[in-house]
């Protein structure tokens, strides 16, 4: 299986048009090593020629046009028709209306995900106005198969994050994935949303080969600290990287081949290489994802 990071930034990319943060600061200016990064979404394929999309970020065009795999066959094949979303998050769906000019899109989200989709942001509804879409239901622990040689099974990830638009069922707002490669047996899981590291959740990434995991923030209170926002890592729905129930402290000892933090923050100091954070990662054997990074399993 190829696993390919289309964009390793949360909600905003880095840098965030409206931020001067340190981190957006070095992004621009170039005065210390940084690289832009665009919002959260990876793609997997079992022979690079059908791709699976998981989210579909605000910047999918330029994510496509700079990986030529998922460049269109003489116009007449398309290299993915499915999304699965973790979430309905604007940064997570926005793409998906970017993908109106198609002849019909699988969507792969739960039924709270649907349903906010289609009643709170609406873009599900309005995507439906251009192109067919089919809503494939994601139910937790059925596997799922993608093409012939991928299957997923789907995992609830609770959180109590504050909902923007209620009415959809608080069971099943945000998922993991777990993506196999049928014949390998090697395992994917991706998982760029999750407020707590409960034992629940721990068991679900036992045995993976490559992680893919919640970087939002360094610290719980980072947004607040940096006087950016009132909310806490945890109150938006994600798990702080440093501190007690960290997910430093609780991933780094799991024997996984490769733990890289995505939907990372423009305020989280790992996106400055030389930052003694970015370092600390590093010894803890964690790696911070970038834009395009492959990685074959
Ligand atoms: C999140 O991941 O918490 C959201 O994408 C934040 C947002 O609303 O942009
Ligand atoms: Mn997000
Ligand atoms: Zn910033």
């Amino acid at each position: 299986m190829w696993i390919r990071i289309l964009g390793s930034a949360a909600g905003g990319s880095s840098p965030q048009w409206n931020c001067a943060c340190p981190q957006c600061r070095a992004v621009r200016s170039g005065s210390r090593p940084s690289v832009a990064r665009s919002q959260s979404s990876i793609a997997v394929s079992a022979d690079r020629e059908q791709w699976f999309l998981l989210n579909a970020s605000p910047d999918i065009q330029s994510q496509i046009e700079s990986f030529p795999a998922l460049h269109p066959d003489d116009g007449t094949v398309i290299r993915f028709q499915s999304v699965l979303l973790t979430d309905a998050e604007l940064d997570h769906t926005i793409g998906l209306l970017l993908m109106r000019e198609g002849l019909g899109l699988e969507v792969h989200a739960t039924e709270s995900v649907h349903e906010t989709l289609t009643t709170g942001t609406g873009i599900l509804r309005t995507l439906e106005a251009y192109c067919p879409v089919t809503w494939r239901p994601v139910v937790h622990g059925t596997e799922v198969a993608l093409g012939e040689k991928l299957f997923y099974s789907a995992f609830d990830v609770p959180t109590e994050k504050r909902m923007r638009f209620p009415g959809a069922a608080s069971s099943g707002r945000v998922v993991g994935y777990r993506i196999t490669d049928s014949t390998s047996r090697r395992s994917l899981v991706y998982l760029p949303c999750v407020q707590q590291l409960s034992p629940e959740i721990l068991e679900q990434l036992a045995d993976c080969s490559v992680l893919l995991i919640d970087g939002t923030c360094w610290r719980d209170d980072e947004m607040p600290s940096l006087g950016l926002a009132n909310k806490t890592s945890r109150e938006m729905g994600h798990v702080p990287i440093d501190g007690p129930g960290g997910s430093l402290e609780l991933l780094s000892p799991l024997p996984i081949d490769r733990k890289i933090y995505i939907h990372i923050n423009n305020t989280n100091p790992i996106l400055l290489d030389d930052s003694p954070e970015r370092q600390h990662l590093d010894r803890q054997g964690m790696e911070v994802g970038v834009d395009g990074l492959e990685l074959e399993i």
